[in-house]
């Protein structure tokens, strides 16, 4: 087996590989605060699990972002507090970020990926910006890159970026982390560019997917369209290159969450917030504000619950944290009405006194102030409509005491495929979501500390960590089993 090399600075030496991660989104927004720049983490699933890959390799990130205007660089060490890795900064006009992130990432490609093909768009344009935004990181990135390098590209919106790295000569290993589902092969037919996608994404040597169900949606798309410019044997062949297609989940940092739910502080906050939001039972909902989230559907079952419980109202809190996202599309906007909307009306009704039963924050919170929410939830609601993997289930079950918590979770998040003990609902069917609450609220001890306990104990062997190592294990076996370098991260 391979590992990737502790390299600081400077390139990387024959036996030393250093590895380059490219992505959208950046790990930190910098902003300028006092003549001092200021670093904030992003909220996404992606950032929380390469980061601690990237921290324990050392190397580079390379992603779309701006410093402030008074500082002129385009790489910076991060993470701000315990620098481990470079940030190099790709810069995108108003009309990239609108036609080629709002656009056909935003309203094209994730859409269809998630089912969601009434929500989806075509547009020329789009597809031009893409390819054009793809171009302009294949150049960024090949400035940086020498041939023993691992490239770890991530995400919907560079598939084509492999292709266009191999067209300029770059022959460095490239892996591709597909963070979202990976459609059924009607819906990802629909899409008028699929050959140029498919081709784009093949040029790497290893694609990954959260999940077994999106490599065969993936397989079966690439046969089908593809036809006979791909044979396989012990991966798909493609332009004689034999690309690797595995499903590899994402963990979360199960020991870092230990340590923070152990503090005093953070069991203090978490008391606090008991007290502060009112209830006997609190129940929790977090997630960015999406429509593939389900939350104005999560909101109707908190609803219906009431409703079919009275003995509950006055009792029950439940708290909808939802981060702000690409608020500038107009489905996006839409969402966020129709949300509040609902919050307004279903407290409007049920409302008595100083109780109402539902809170809302429409921000993102810090993860170490998230994780006090998580310790003080008797319940967590995680009910997207389709969700690639969904690391929030997975965060909360590893804060949770087992006899404490229990985690209500949507059959169409990837994450399920692992966590089989939660209770399983239909976030289409109100009634599956109302019973499953209630069967979250009144499990017996001994049953909810019998389930929690089995998830926990494969939340603790499958991290992030040997997630980002299984990954790049893979991506540099066989062809190389030469290189060996001392791993920087304890096992
Ligand atoms: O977690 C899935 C994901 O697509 C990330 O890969 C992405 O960065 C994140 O959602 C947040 O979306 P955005 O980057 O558009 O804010």
């Amino acid at each position: 087996m391979v590992s990737v090399g502790n390299r600081i600075k400077g390139r990387a030496g024959a036996d030393n590989r250093r590895l380059i991660v490219v992505s959208n989104r950046s790990p930190y927004h910098l902003e300028s605060r006092g003549g001092r720049i200021r670093m904030t983490r992003n909220v996404s699933g992606m950032v929380t699990g390469l980061e601690p890959v990237l921290k324990s390799t050392s190397g580079m990130w390379i992603a779309w972002g701006s410093a402030p205007k008074s500082f002129t660089r385009d790489i910076y060490r991060i993470p701000p507090d315990n620098p481990t890795f470079d940030l190099k900064l790709i810069n995108l006009d108003p009309d990239e970020i609108k036609h080629f992130y709002l656009g056909f990432s935003n309203s094209t490609l994730w859409p269809l990926a998630h089912n969601f093909l009434g929500r989806t768009t075509f547009s020329e344009k789009g597809w031009e910006y893409y390819e054009g935004v793809n171009r302009k990181f294949a150049k960024a990135v090949a400035e940086e890159v020498h041939s023993t390098d691992l490239i770890w590209v991530n995400d919907y919106h560079l598939a084509l970026l492999p292709q266009m790295l191999r067209e300029l000569k770059v022959s460095a290993k490239i892996g591709f982390f597909w963070h979202i589902p990976f459609p059924p092969l009607d819906l990802f037919r629909t899409l008028p560019w699929r050959i140029e996608f498919l081709k784009g994404l093949l040029a790497c040597d290893l694609i990954g997917f959260h999940c077994s169900s999106y490599v065969k949606n993936f397989l079966h798309a690439a046969e089908d369209i593809l036809m006979k410019d791909v044979s396989f044997s012990k991966g798909l062949v493609r332009n004689k290159r034999e690309v690797r297609i595995s499903a590899f989940p994402m963990g979360i940092d199960y020991s870092g969450i230990q340590k923070l739910i152990r503090e005093p502080q953070t069991i203090k906050d978490a008391e606090r917030i008991r007290g502060e939001l009112g209830g006997q039972h609190i129940i929790l909902g977090v997630d960015r504000l999406d429509y593939s989230k389900g939350i104005p559907e999560r909101l109707h079952a908190v609803e219906r619950f009431l409703t079919e419980n009275p003995s509950y109202i006055g009792k029950l809190t439940f708290l909808q944290i939802s981060a702000p996202s690409r608020i500038e599309i107009p489905e996006y906007h839409k969402m966020r009405q129709e949300v509040e909307h609902a919050v307004g009306r279903i407290n409007g009704y049920f409302a008595r006194g100083a109780w109402s039963p539902i809170k809302y924050f429409f921000r993102a919170l810090p993860f170490e102030e998230l994780v006090t929410y998580y310790l003080a939830a008797d319940v967590c609601l995680v009910t997207p409509l389709r969700d690639g993997m969904n690391l929030i289930a997975k965060e909360y079950v590893a804060t949770r005491e087992p006899e404490k918590g229990m985690l209500v979770l949507s059959e169409f998040a990837g994450a399920a495929e692992e966590l089989k003990e939660a209770i399983i609902v239909n976030p289409h069917s109100i009634p599956s979501m109302t019973a499953g609450i209630k069967k979250a609220l009144e499990m017996n001890p001994q049953e909810r500390r019998r389930r929690m306990t089995q998830m926990r104990k494969r939340l603790r062997r499958r991290t992030v960590r040997k997630w980002g190592r299984a990954f790049l294990d893979k991506l540099i076996q066989d062809k190389d089993q030469k290189v060996t370098a001392k791993r920087k991260e304890s096992k």
